[in-house]
C-alpha cells in the first residue's frame, strides 16, 4: 500500500482506538480490540497479534489470522529480536532473516514492536505478518508505536 494511503488509514484507526480503548483499562482487552481493528482495516495484514512476555517466555495472546505458534523459542526469531533489542524490527523478507520462526509458510514480511507498561517495562511484543514481501516500513513503525502507547494509557 502506498505511504500516503497508509498514513490516512493509520490516522483514522488511531482516532477510532482512542475512543474505543478507554472503556476498560484491562490490557488484554485493549490488545484484542487493537488486533481486531487493525486486522480488518489493513488489507496487507495477514496475521496480527501479541506475544505476552511472562516468566521469561513469549506466549501467544490476542490475535487475528491463521493459527500461530503458542510459545516462541527463546532468543530466536523476530519477536525475541524486538524484545532483546528493546526496539521495533522491520523484516522486508523473512527468508533473509536467519532465525525467523515460521508459524505459517505464507508469511513473507514482518514487523515486531515491544509493548511497554507505565514503568517502561516490556509486557508484550506486537507482531504483524504480511503475505507479500516488503509490506512494512517507517510509516508502519511510527504509527504502530503510537498505537502501542494506548494499551497502558490511563483512561
Ligand atoms: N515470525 C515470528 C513468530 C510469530 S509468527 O509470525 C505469528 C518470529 O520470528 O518471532
Amino acid at each position: 500500500m502506498e505511504n500516503k494511503k497508509k498514513e490516512g488509514r493509520y490516522s483514522r484507526i488511531y482516532k477510532q482506538l482512542e475512543e474505543l480503548l478507554p472503556k476498560t483499562e484491562d490490557s488484554l482487552a485493549r490488545m484484542a480490540t487493537i488486533c481486531a481493528v487493525l486486522h480488518h482495516k489493513m488489507d496487507y495484514y495477514f496475521w496480527t497479534g501479541f506475544y505476552i512476555y511472562k516468566s521469561g517466555k513469549l506466549i501467544v495472546g490476542p490475535y487475528q489470522g491463521p493459527v500461530a505458534c503458542q510459545e516462541l523459542e527463546k532468543d530466536k526469531g523476530v519477536c525475541w529480536a524486538a524484545l532483546n533489542n528493546n526496539a521495533p524490527v522491520v523484516v522486508p523478507d523473512v527468508h533473509a532473516f536467519p532465525d525467523h520462526i515460521s508459524c505459517d509458510s505464507r508469511s513473507k514480511s514482518e514487523i515486531t514492536l515491544p509493548v511497554y507498561n507505565h514503568k517502561r517495562e516490556i509486557e508484550a511484543v506486537f507482531d504483524v505478518d504480511s503475505d507479500h514481501v516488503g509490506s512494512f516500513g517507517e510509516v508502519d513503525r511510527l504509527a504502530l508505536s503510537e498505537i502501542m502507547e494506548l494499551i497502558y494509557k490511563k483512561s
